[in-house]
């Protein structure tokens, strides 16, 4: 109960466009699971829409839209809280619409096996607004393990094929990634992967040592290093079978690779970052270490590709890869400014901002039905995360009152991670969200600026 004798889990949302994304949605134009209307949560569950509840949420000329699921986020816990913690991190997450993360593995120490992420779920317990779920990191030292992976513990593991400042675990040698497949596909576990080509990097690094300006990052980290992995990793699950997802795709060929390769019937999918699709080595000129990122931001020809994966529905997951780091870290020499930016609450608004402004001419019904498609159902189907990323009745009450015409100025006190900075200062956002609701309990309300309480749960 809360104070005013309204049962904690229960609203309902009225008056908005609700998005489910039905049987073609999103996919060749259609919005077929739009629809107006409401939703009511009771108990933190979705129930059928003529029940009552007494806190009501007034969504006229808004979207309703399933609480969005972030993949990929690095929540920094344990060992590099300085970065980023739960706290800060999750409540970037609800103010972003986001209600359910995924977190990733390169910790200090990292998580490599069931037990670190055991251990990490007690130091998360209680500290986070959004529920979560675990990505665990495969062991080059110990493939085995994969063999044998709880799908409660972790949602699927973790591949760093290349290394950079905060990769710990690089799997180098070709032998042992190919029984990193063979192990996962023997365990049914999904690989994630980030797909660079560290001997690409390593034969450059010898021969021209590391950039001194920032602008030049992306030659140094090029196009060949993520194509030749992602070359690799498409033959490895020819030969195995496992089940692949290559993480925040950066160049077209990548694309076209992935795509072909799952047209011929392979498991392999992909995921395409908010920031890859916002920027380009133009803008990195400007931005500095804020948009060093692994892999590099490339050309604009490029980010045309990565747009169009998302017109033709060949993406399955947006992602934030939301990896923080402080000013401090940003501002040292180029060589040691380490890669990543926080993400997790621009993602859906900067990808919505993307998508009117580079097809104003689609119907709002449909480019939200392919960003819910992405952010919400995709990432539930593929992680196998029960209640999670649809609206329909029995699933966890998450939900997202999103104004699609709102234009407001994003500026750095706007950014609620624990770094306090953001590469997307100054950007007029198209769509802004108004409030989130987690399993019934409002979470993020904009027009108050206020939290709720950290009562996330582990979805396993
Ligand atoms: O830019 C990146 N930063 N890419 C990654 O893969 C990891 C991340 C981090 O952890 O900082
Ligand atoms: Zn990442």
């Amino acid at each position: 109960m809360t104070p005013d004798g309204v049962r904690s889990g229960d609203v309902v949302v009225s008056g908005g466009r609700v998005v489910a994304v039905g049987e073609t949605g999103g996919r060749r134009g259609t919005a077929d699971g739009v629809r107006s209307g409401g939703v009511v949560v009771s108990d933190g569950k979705i129930v059928p829409a003529d029940r009552e509840a007494r806190r009501v949420i007034d969504a006229r000329g808004a979207y309703v839209l399933p609480g969005l699921i972030d993949s990929h986020v690095h929540f920094r816990t344990p060992g590099l809280t300085h970065k980023e913690d739960w706290p800060h991190g999750s409540r970037a997450a609800v103010a972003g619409g986001v209600t359910t993360v995924m977190d990733m593995p390169n910790t200090v120490p990292p998580t490599l096996s069931p037990e670190a992420v055991l251990a990490k779920a007690e130091l998360v317990a209680g500290t986070s607004l959004v529920d979560y779920a675990f990505h665990v990191g495969a062991d080059p030292d110990r493939p085995e393990l994969l063999a044998d992976i709880d799908p409660g513990v972790a949602v699927s593991a973790k591949v760093f094929m290349a290394g950079h400042h905060t990769a710990p675990t690089v799997v180098r040698d070709p032998g042992q990634l190919d029984k990193i497949f063979a192990a996962a596909a023997a365990g049914r576990v999904r690989l994630v992967l980030h797909a660079e080509d560290d001997a690409v990097y390593a034969l450059l690094d010898r021969w021209r040592g590391a950039p001194v300006r920032h602008r030049d990052y992306e030659r140094y980290r090029p196009r060949t290093g993520p194509i030749s992995a992602v070359a690799q990793v498409v033959r490895l699950v020819e030969r195995h079978g496992t089940a692949a997802h290559v993480l925040h795709l950066s160049t077209a060929e990548e694309a076209d690779l992935v795509t072909a390769a799952r047209a011929a019937g392979l498991p392999v999918t992909f995921e395409l970052t908010g920031h890859h699709l916002s920027f380009t080595d133009v803008d990195t000129r400007r931005l500095g270490a804020k948009t060093r990122l692994a892999p590099a931001i490339r050309q604009r020809a490029d980010q045309d590709r990565l747009w169009e994966a998302v017109r033709l529905g060949e993406v399955s997951s947006l992602g934030s890869d939301h990896a923080p780091h402080t000013t401090e870290e940003k501002c040292r020499p180029v060589p040691d400014a380490p890669p990543g930016l926080p993400g997790v609450q621009e993602l859906a608004t900067a990808v919505w901002t993307g998508m009117r402004e580079r097809w104003p001419d689609e119907s709002p019904d449909v480019a939200m039905t392919r960003l819910v498609r992405h952010l919400a159902e995709e990432p539930a189907a593929l992680f196998g995360l029960r209640g999670k990323g649809r609206l329909e009745i029995g699933a966890d009450g998450d939900l997202v009152v999103f104004e699609p015409d709102h234009r407001w100025l994003f500026s750095a006190r706007d950014v609620r991670a624990k770094c306090g900075w953001s590469a997307y200062e100054g950007w007029t956002m198209a769509g802004r969200v108004r409030t989130t609701v987690r399993r019934g309990e409002i979470v993020w309300d904009a027009d108050t600026g206020t939290f709720g309480s950290p009562t996330g749960h582990w979805v396993r």
